[in-house]
């Protein structure tokens, strides 16, 4: 079984909307409903742990409530989270079903992911330990010497942004958490945690759409994202459907 931890509890800082993004809208509803309703779709996630901000537990159940009575949710359970995503990770993994293998870590405030990239890297995760959705970058990127020069261009093609879903083997995961905090290492993401360990970790096709809401221009791209998928999804004819008089 797949158990999936969603970290939700940041502060928007760079959003500037005085409040937790993922309660902000997208396409009339909130940024984290449309996250979780992209892993009801996946078959193998039998488990979903939300972890919010201090204080915002109970407006999360309620929100996730009203919300199930329309779409279909994945079964939520949900944690406060702490100072930052590294120690909400940690506080949704000591929750985690015993009955899981894999566990997935899943940034809120990225609604666009979809099934398929889910499924992707469930089945890497599942073949090598552990799995990131990236994609190849599109900009060349340069590395800045102290004096704000360039200091070096590295081969484009070796360089893959890394999003989210990570997914790992649970034990892998934990000791990977657990290594960290001995050693007072703080990571930007999941598998730099798993990598120090010297474990594998494989790059999954993720999608160029599948942005994380950072800054208030993101949220105008995911809005049109949203849309053209909604009307790609219109036009798409359901077999067998308009074939009968
Ligand atoms: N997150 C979390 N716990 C934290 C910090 C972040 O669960 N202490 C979550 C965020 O809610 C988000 C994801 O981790 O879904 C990625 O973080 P980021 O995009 O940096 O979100 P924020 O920390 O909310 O934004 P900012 O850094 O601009 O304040
Ligand atoms: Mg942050």
């Amino acid at each position: 079984m797949v158990s999936v931890i969603i970290p939700a509890a940041g502060q928007g800082r760079r959003m500037q909307a005085h409040h937790n993004k993922v309660f902000l809208m997208l396409a009339k509803e909130p940024i984290l409903v449309h996250t979780l309703r992209q892993f009801a779709e996946v078959e193998d996630v039998g488990e979903c742990i939300v972890v919010v901000g201090k204080g915002e537990e109970k407006e999360t159940f309620e929100l996730l409530k009203s919300a199930s009575s329309v779409h279909s949710l994945p079964d939520c359970r949900i944690v406060t989270g702490g100072e930052e995503r590294q120690d909400s990770v940690w506080n949704g993994l000591q929750v985690v079903s015993p009955d899981a293998d894999i566990v997935l870590v899943h940034d809120a405030a990225r609604p666009l992911v979809t099934p398929a990239i889910i499924g992707r890297v469930i089945r890497a995760a599942r073949r090598t330990g552990g799995a990131v959705a990236a994609v190849p970058v599109k900009d060349t990127i340069k590395v800045a010497g102290d004096d704000g020069n360039v200091a070096s261009t590295p081969d484009r093609s070796t360089l893959w942004a890394v999003q989210t879903p990570q997914g790992f083997q649970k034990d892998l995961l934990v000791r990977a958490n657990e290594q960290a905090i001995a050693d007072g290492f703080r990571g930007t993401d999941d598998a730099s945690l798993v990598e120090r360990l010297g474990m594998p970790v494989e790059l999954s096709l993720g999608s160029y759409e599948n942005i994380k809401i950072t800054t208030p221009g993101d949220l105008i791209i995911a809005e049109s994202f949203w849309k053209a998928r909604q009307e790609a999804d219109d036009i798409r004819v359901p077999e067998g459907r308009g074939l009968r008089a």
